[in-house]
Order: structure tokens, then sequence, then C-alpha cells
């Protein structure tokens, strides 16, 4: 079965047809799935979605252009929701200097950073880590974390930066999530990365609804689309699809903790 690591099931694009979506999946290949909050008001729906349905699992966390809904008092409530039965990681939390410019807005978004860091620390979770245009930030803050512990750490999503830097990342004993981004005419440096980094550091995943992969980019995503992803992937490494899914299946178990 195909390991969907990071979707967005609550999205409001879902909104007509989510259930039937979801239903659909397993009975398609596409099992399980980890859904994804990337604000206190998404990781509750996350959180729902998880209790409704076996195969999926949640991450729980704030996205860094949504810390405007961080305060001690909701920190405190997500570090709650770190205990759920169906929690497997804290996520989706990093840096985005391509949304947000303002040194002040970035310095906060380092500040919310460190702290979901610290909490997956302390309650034994890998992270989920988005960065756009944050590279240099994202691995000071990540080599800090990690010089003070911070093992079994996850998975950097939606990996846009150089194959250099993923070999930085697997050496702290982060995994490298590649969607449908890696299908595109314009992925040069996602297809040297995919073709220098092991297999055995490969995730699968969407971010649905977002990035959906060619041939039907710029449509709605969904996690059905991922056999275009594992076909490419399988070209690039010259191996089956069956080997792709079989061994980001079993890396997604080792990280979040499924076995
Ligand atoms: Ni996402």
């Amino acid at each position: 079965m195909i390991f969907e690591t990071h979707a967005h099931y609550d999205d409001e694009k879902f909104a007509e047809d989510r259930e039937e979506v979801l239903a659909d999946l397993p009975k398609r290949g596409i099992c399980p799935v980890i859904n994804v909050g990337a604000s206190i008001e998404s990781t509750k729906t996350t959180l729902e979605i998880a209790e409704r349905h076996d195969f999926v699992y949640a991450a729980v966390g704030v996205h860094p252009s949504d810390i405007d809904g961080l305060n001690e008092e909701t920190f405190a409530w997500l570090a709650e929701q770190t205990k759920h039965q169906k929690t497997v990681a804290v996520g989706e939390i990093g840096l985005d200097y391509y949304w947000d410019k303002e040194a002040d807005v970035q310095k906060q978004q380092r500040y919310w950073f460190r702290r979901q860091l610290e909490l997956a620390r302390e309650k034994e979770l890998p992270v989920i880590i988005h960065s756009r245009d944050a590279a240099e930030d994202t691995m000071d803050i990540l080599q800090e974390l990690h010089k003070q512990g911070l093992n079994n750490p996850g998975v950097i999503h939606c990996y846009s930066y150089s194959p250099e830097m993923a070999h930085e990342f697997i050496k702290m004993g982060y995994y490298i999530g590649v969607g449908g981004v890696v299908t595109f005419k314009n992925a040069k440096k996602l297809v040297r990365t995919v073709e220098e980094i092991p297999m055995e550091r490969i995730l699968l995943e969407t971010d649905c609804p977002y990035m959906a992969p060619v041939p039907n980019r710029g449509k709605r995503n969904s996690s059905l689309y991922l056999p275009e992803v594992v076909k490419t992937i399988a070209e690039i490494k010259g191996i089956s699809c069956e080997e792709v899914v079989a061994v980001t299946e079993s890396n997604a178990m080792k990280v979040l903790n499924l076995i």
C-alpha cells in the first residue's frame, strides 16, 4: 500500500466530498494517511478526521504562516493534543520566509518553531517540517536542537533545497518528503536530490489539495495521484514502482513509530 505522509483533507476544498474521497483511499491502495494540522483550528479538524477513520493518523502543529494563532493558552492546548491516541507527529512546523519577509515576523516564526520542536522532543514525537526560503535558519535551529538530543527527528516536507543540503539533513537523521513537484518539468533540483539520496530516506506525500502532479498539475490534488509520484521516483532511481512503494512505506512506518 502507498503510505501518504502529508495530506490536508480537512481543507475547505474537500468540503463537498470529503467522506467519499477518504472512504475510497484504502480501496485504491492508499493507506495509511497522515493528515497534517497547520493551525490551531486545522489541528482540531485533523483530529476529528483521524477519530472518524481508522487508517488516518494526525500530526498536530502550527505552520509558520499561522503563528498568529499561537499564545501560551493555545500552545498548552496543542501540547495536550500530542497525547491523543491518533497523534503520531508534531507538524507542520517550521519557517516560511517566502510569504513573510518582515524581520519581526520571521523572529516570531523562529520562536514558535523552537517551542514546537521542544514540545516534540519532550513528547518523543517526530516532526514534520515546512521550510521555504529559509534554508540556513532551518538548518541552524535543527542542528542546535540536534546537539541537545532531538532524536528520531522526522521529515523535511515538500523538500525544495539543494541535494547537498539534503545530505546534511539526512546526517541528522531526517527523511526527505517528495511529492507532486518531482513530476514538474522545472523540478531539476528535486530530481537531482532524489537521484543522490538513498531510497531509505524518501517519504511519499501529496500536500493535497495543493501540488497536484503532472498530468493533473493545477487541479485539486488528492492521494489518488500518488502513483504518478511513485512512477517518477522509480524512473529516476531505475527501480520498480513496487519497490518505491514498499521502501517508502517501511520508511514511514519507522519514522512515525507505527511498527
Ligand atoms: Ni502541508
